[in-house]
């Protein structure tokens, strides 16, 4: 008898050119430096240039991916987009990246779960090649969360930043009894009931305007750790792990504070953990692919490793998902 696994076979990111640092943003809203690394640890943030769309992140993220895994676009045959600010209403952007990337075969298409948008594309890709429903997948979170911005609104505005990371996931055929590989298994949570704590103030259908991102930062602050905690501990009890197991935490990258808060409450060590947050802020759906980029390009996450990623946000939704990397 035979198994399919989901195979990490690389991983892209890419930050746009522009960085904008705490210093520079207290000159137009009432904050600090001070404040804002002291609250969340953030430093600083890449902004997307004028025209510079979600899909152009992607495409970059995806570009180095491929490079990474000595894949063309023609070798994709799935294309998943976590991403909540998608460059248009329709079609998906995972469409667009497709058309970008000079494709027309297989399927493509967007998931939108806000910040937990990357972690539900992997469990979502994993779906499809495990089903056999495609053979390599393109899994990208991508985001340009500055477009949502209200930039007087100092609760929000200096939380956030864009960007994109990339993997690509490939099915292999294997003996039963193969040594376990790839995605081992994800647990995925929404609850909307919290959906006026972080939400958009517009939509196409509530209002026909593009809106403002608005949140509740308290909380979602008092109901992060718990929830992220929640699905790890699924993701190790279905898998008969521990966290002594891990090599590598790789948390969504929302606020030092509450990866801290996790790390300890699961008693997984500050060194096994990749903290992009200073330099990237809160990207959405992008940061847990850029973490694992960065943690991978320099040399941190190796072949063999075992690899957690976990996300929390808008919905509320969160999930978290076990790599063998
Ligand atoms: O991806 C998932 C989505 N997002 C998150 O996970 C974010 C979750 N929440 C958080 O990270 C934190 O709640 C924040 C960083 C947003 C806020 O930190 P906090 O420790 O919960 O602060 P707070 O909201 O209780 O605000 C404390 C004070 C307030 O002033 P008063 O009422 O005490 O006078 C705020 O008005 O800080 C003030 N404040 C600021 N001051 C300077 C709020 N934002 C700022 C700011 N600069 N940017």
């Amino acid at each position: 008898m035979s198994k399919i696994q989901s195979v990490v076979r690389g991983v892209g990111g890419y930050l746009p050119e522009r960085v904008i640092t705490n210093d520079e943003l207290s000159k137009t809203v009432d904050t600090s430096d001070e404040w804002i690394v002291q609250r969340t640890g953030i430093r600083e943030r890449h902004v997307a240039a004028e025209g510079e769309m979600t899909s152009d992140l992607a495409l970059h993220a995806s570009r180095i991916a491929l490079d990474n895994a000595g894949l063309t676009p023609a070798d994709i045959d799935l294309i998943v987009v976590g991403t909540t600010t998608p460059d248009r209403t329709f079609p998906a952007t995972a469409a667009l990246l497709q058309h970008k990337l000079g494709i027309t075969h297989g399927v493509a298409f967007d998931v939108q779960a806000v910040c937990s948008g990357f972690v539900f594309a992997v469990a979502t890709a994993d779906g499809y090649l495990k089903g056999k429903m495609a053979k390599r997948a393109l899994v990208v979170g991508a985001e340009t969360a500055s477009r949502l911005l209200d930039w007087n609104d100092r609760t929000t505005c200096v939380l956030f930043g864009d960007g994109a990371g990339a993997m690509i996931l490939e099915a292999r055929e294997v003996p039963d009894d193969a040594p376990e590989n790839g995605v081992l298994v994800s647990s995925l949570r929404t609850d909307g009931s919290h959906w006026d704590k972080l939400y958009v103030d517009g939509g196409v259908s509530a209002t026909g305007t593009i809106g403002h991102l608005r949140m509740e930062g308290k909380e979602v602050f008092k109901h992060a750790v718990g929830m992220i905690s929640d699905v790890i501990e699924d993701v190790l009890e279905k898998t008969g792990k521990t966290t002594a197991d891990l090599d590598w935490f790789v948390p969504h990258q929302a606020n030092k504070r509450i990866i801290d808060g996790a790390g300890k409450k699961l008693g997984i060590p500050e060194e096994k953990t990749i903290v992009t947050v200073d330099r990237h802020a809160n990207t959405s759906a992008a940061s847990v692919p850029l973490a694992l980029w960065v943690a991978s390009e320099d040399g941190r996450i190796k072949s063999g490793d075992l690899v957690m990623i976990e996300a929390m946000g808008g919905g509320f939704t969160w999930g978290a998902a076990l790599i063998r990397w």
